[in-house]
């Protein structure tokens, strides 16, 4: 079942019914001032860091779910009849309902006793503020009075603060207004130099600005008294809940269509500016008014939206496909782009699933985010590398997080995770593979931030090189620390304490357990890092990697090969995991897809008995499992995987982040069909005829999809800010479409299904844009044979990074 339908011509999935199965939300803005927005407004905004500066209040896995959003109540004045045009709060049964989700803006339509409302939220490029364009149309016969009320609650800017340290904060809430505008301005008395405000183009004829007031005692967002009356009490906040709400009255004649325009935004003055006049407690609006002002004029509003389009279809523009799959088209050319681009943004910090509250930047998501937008922003991928590698540590370590607002490495979860440190090998080499940009590899960067630590980012790359070679186990494979990828893997950890975390908890001296997985990263890190060094003449130094490598893949042949699959790891007992002697847990997905991936097995035959044995065990129709048997129950050397009940996350659900290995493996072994076959069941398109099962939006891919053992096989969850976005756009466009870029040109070698007959794709690369036509008439799964150049044949698969830049050029790739 459907809940909506694609509008790929206007980039756009439009839901029809308010009631999805779970909010299916979206982001608004791309630089500073970000918001999430669900289906029915709700969902809040902040500047640059969701804990520290949240601008509104939001009620995280509230009752009923998606409380706290940015909320229009219409009320008919002759009627007393009130409801809202986005469905929440009142939720009273709208006539017609649509909700739109374009990129970077949303727009909800209704209709209610014959008045059409429709609300577009955006935030213009290069401000920090918000959009609200409410357009109202009244379609009856007669003369329509209505009262519109606008409403959002003010977050007292800490997230963490705000949602638990009433004893102060019920004291602290303070608000100015002024012509009209809601100033929140808590805590600007003191230390802050920033407020934000909510104002609107039309003159209000009322407003609140404490929420107790504009509810009435002991009632919620669905029913205000201030609505339910016809009129706001004009309350003034102190202490308490600071609110903004402006009540504006209007009278539209038969057909007549009005707009307004409400504006909700974030605002820093200088430290010594901050009162006007100085001296006074008033906030300075100096340099805010002229934003306000232009922002409120409709036509200045309707261009910042046609920008913002703009910027977009630039950034889209990239990479555009045409497949026989329109599934794969969608995903290529609209969301899985546009997704990659909004976790780069946002990490793993804010969205329904995740708080805003708890997590910094994740050392290797971010690492592992690079792979997805890199194409289409590589300066904020070189800057994004460079913070990362200055919070290193000097052993080549890495802290697994790092903090937005600071740049600092995060010192309560610490280091330790093993594999951190090899994925900044991997993230430089993407970036360089794209830009040609070598100097990057110069660049001068500290350790641990620490001023007189510098050294160039190659030495980082060296150094994260060594931190593995310096921690092997028993059997040469590399120590696992606290845990790899798989940071529910803890096997250094033995908890039995509730409530411990198994992530910063680690009581054995982690000399035993030992990660395959490590070891197949690290082959593929150390290939790379070959590379690099041969490109800047350090021959002797590559052939140490590659010697390097050699070594560590025949350890995993040796000892990481299970006889049918790669093994996951060694425990502190020196016991396998992941092994057909094992109970559970037999059989993981991760080393099968990284030690392919690194080349392991692929000449020698273990990739071929790996896959298919993926396939017999691993594979459902709702995408591959992460390990199977799934842990039936708590293991105390295992850590947080047996935490969880069977077919959840770690403990055997499809943890979409991996998928893509498998297809990329599929595709290194030139397995078009299956390459592809796996790519289809997780793609968000082509899950969405089952939203039903599926429930989370069908737009972009969740992070977990329940696995065979779950009461809920096939249900998704944590949607949006996963590495499955940037693994999923690298799987598609690099392995199975072949349009990869390497450090000396643009690769052109897909493996696609051998039922098609061929498509069409435009790349842009380093300047130049190449219109790319792939012909398959002899139904292959893969080999390029000919390469044609504006019509003149070159050998090979690689056209090399052409040097007249900004010019369109035209290739045909045949396989044969
Ligand atoms: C989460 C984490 C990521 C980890 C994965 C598997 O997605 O953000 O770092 O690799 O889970 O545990
Ligand atoms: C939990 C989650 C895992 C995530 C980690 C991040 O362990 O299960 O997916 O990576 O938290 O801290």
């Amino acid at each position: 079942m459907r809940y909506g339908y694609f509008d790929d011509s206007r980039r756009e999935y439009v839901i029809t019914r308010p009631d999805t199965p779970l909010p299916w939300i979206n982001y608004l803005g791309c630089e500073a001032y970000f918001g999430i927005i669900s289906n029915t407004a709700g969902g809040y905004s902040f500047y640059r860091d969701p804990r520290l500066r949240r601008v509104s209040r939001y009620r995280y896995n509230n009752a009923p779910f998606d409380l706290g959003g940015r909320y229009i109540y219409l009320r008919d004045q002759d009627s007393g009849e009130f409801w809202s045009p986005t469905w929440q709060p009142t939720r009273r049964a709208l006539q017609e309902y649509t909700c739109s989700h374009g990129l970077g803006y949303t727009i909800i339509s209704s209709r209610y006793a014959s008045i059409a409302a429709e609300v577009r939220y955006f935030i213009p490029l290069g401000e920090n503020l918000e959009i609200w364009q409410l357009s109202l149309k009244n379609e009856h016969g007669h003369p329509a009075r209505l009262s519109v009320f606008s409403c959002i609650e003010f977050c007292l800017w800490d997230a963490q603060d705000d949602a638990t340290n009433f004893q102060r904060n019920f004291s602290t809430g303070q608000i100015e207004i002024e012509d009209g505008v809601i100033y929140h301005k808590t805590e600007y008395r003191e230390r802050r130099n920033h407020f934000a405000y909510f104002a609107c183009s039309e003159k209000p004829s009322g407003f609140d600005t404490q929420r107790d007031t504009f509810l009435g005692p002991y009632r919620g967002w669905e029913a205000p008294a201030a609505v339910e009356r016809g009129g706001c009490f004009d309350s003034v906040a102190n202490g308490w809940a600071p609110i903004g709400s402006h009540q504006i009255d209007l009278t539209l004649m038969p057909k007549e269509t009005r707009e307004i325009i409400f504006l909700l935004g974030y605002h820093e003055n200088p430290a010594e500016q901050k009162f006007d006049p100085p001296g006074s407690q008033t906030i300075n609006k100096k340099t805010v008014l002229p934003v306000i002002r232009k922002y409120l004029v409709k036509s200045n509003a309707n261009a910042a939206f046609e920008q913002l389009k703009a910027h977009w279809d630039e950034l889209l523009g990239t990479f555009q496909v045409q497949t026989p799959s329109a599934d794969a088209d969608r995903m290529v050319n609209i969301w899985n782009a546009y997704q990659c681009m909004v976790t780069f943004n946002m990490s793993r910090s804010a969205s329904f699933y995740e708080s805003g509250i708890g997590r910094g930047m994740g050392f290797r998501d971010s690492s592992q985010d690079l792979l997805g937008f890199v194409h289409m922003i590589p300066e904020r991928a070189r800057e994004r590398i460079l913070d990362l590698a200055a919070t290193q540590l000097p052993s080549g370590g890495a802290f697994h997080q790092y903090q937005p607002l600071t740049k600092r490495g995060n010192n309560d979860i610490g280091s330790g995770f093993n594999d951190d440190p090899l994925w900044l090998i991997l993230g430089t080499a993407a970036y360089i593979k794209e830009s040609g940009d070598w100097s990057i590899l110069e660049e001068r960067l500290p350790y641990e931030n620490e001023p007189g630590t510098e050294t160039p980012l190659y030495e980082h790359l060296q150094r994260s090189l060594g931190y593995t070679l310096e921690r092997l186990g028993p059997h040469g494979l590399p120590l696992i620390g606290r845990a790899d990828w798989n940071d529910c893997l803890n096997l250094n950890c033995f908890s039995d304490t509730p409530g411990q975390s198994f992530q910063t908890t680690t009581n054995k001296d982690g000399k035993t357990a030992e990660s395959v997985f490590i070891a197949g990263l690290f082959v593929m890190a150390a290939r790379e890092l070959a590379v690099i060094a041969q490109k800047g003449s350090l021959r002797e130094e590559a052939e140490r990697y590659l010697a390097a490598a050699a070594r560590m893949e025949t350890t995993v042949l040796q000892h990481g090969w299970d006889g049918n699959w790669f093994l996951r790891a060694y425990d502190d007992y020196g016991h396998k995991i992941g092994s057909a002697v094992c109970e559970e847990g037999k059989i993981f997905l991760e080393p099968q897809g990284f030690c392919i991936m690194a080349g392991i097995g692929l000449e020698s035959g273990q990739a071929l008995k790996s896959l298919a044995a993926v396939r017999e065990h691993l594979a459902t129709p709702h995408g591959i499992i992460l390990q199977q048997p799934a842990y039936s129950r708590y293991y105390l050397n295992l850590g947080e995987i047996s935490s969880y009940p069977p077919g959840y996350k770690e403990n055997a659900g499809i943890f979409c982040h991996t998928n893509p290995w498998i297809m990329i493996a599929e595709a290194m072994a030139g397995h078009g069909d299956e390459a592809f076959d796996y790519y289809l069941r997780i793609n968000p398109s082509s899950r969405e005829a089952m939203s039903e099962i599926h429930r989370c939006e069908p737009y972009v891919y969740a992070q977990m999809i329940a696995g065979r053992d779950a009461a809920t096989h096939g249900e998704a969850k944590n949607s949006w800010l996963t590495g499955t976005a940037a693994w999923n756009y690298a799987a598609i466009t690099q392995w199975i479409l072949g349009i990869r870029p390497e450090y000396d040109g643009l690769r052109i070698d897909p493996v696609i299904p051998a039922g098609w007959q061929g498509f069409k794709a435009t790349r842009r690369f380093r300047g130049n844009t190449y219109v790319i036509e792939v012909k398959n008439p002899s139904s292959l799964n893969r080999g390029v044979k000919k390469l044609l150049v504006e019509g003149r044949e070159i050998p090979g698969s690689l056209l090399p990074a052409a040097t007249p830049e900004s010019a369109v050029i035209h290739v045909e790739a045949v396989l044969q």
